[in-house]
């Protein structure tokens, strides 16, 4: 997938300005149909205020109650987050795209490297992007769609967005 793609799928920093949007800025500014989406199955990532301020990258925690007919998952995890060139936002699994391992933070002397995140089952490198940068990791790390509802950041957990290498 090319960055431009990515950055489509993103989440726009000033989106917030509408009760609910799954678009990047520019195609909900056009669509302006505002609608309700029940939240109740994916994960909060808090206030878009917050979660546009502060250092970047960021790591943020969460916890979603998923039910089915039968059972309710809670689900406790957490997303990689970073500021685009252009502003936008990109969420980010940390699921290594080799075998499915956790990505955490690489070593300090790493990042200074340009690695921002180390996979240690195999040794797999990511940057700060979630780009693949060393190692058997075949593509970046996965994506997360957003929606803004209320002003808080919801995505679905149990739907990343695959990138390709
Ligand atoms: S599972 Fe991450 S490098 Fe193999």
């Amino acid at each position: 997938m090319q960055r431009r793609e990515f950055i489509s799928k993103s989440l726009k920093s000033t989106a917030g300005l509408f009760a609910v949007s799954v678009l990047p800025l520019g195609l909900a500014a056009c669509g302006s149909k505002e609608k309700t989406m029940d939240t109740s199955t994916m994960a909060s990532l808090g206030p878009l205020a917050k979660l546009e301020s502060g250092e970047f990258p960021k790591k943020v925690q969460y916890n979603v109650k998923i039910k089915d007919a039968w059972t309710t998952q809670d689900l406790d995890g957490f997303v990689y987050v970073n500021k685009q060139e252009d502003g936008s936002l990109i969420i980010m699994s940390p699921t290594c795209t080799h075998l499915g391992c956790t990505a955490g933070d690489a070593e300090v002397s790493s990042q200074e490297k340009g690695v921002r995140y180390f996979c240690k089952c195999h040794g797999g490198e990511y940057d700060e992007f979630g780009k693949n940068v060393s190692g058997p990791p075949p593509r970046p790390l996965d994506t997360f769609e957003s929606v803004i509802q209320d002003g808080e950041v919801y995505i679905s957990v149990l739907s990343p967005v695959k990138r390709e290498a």
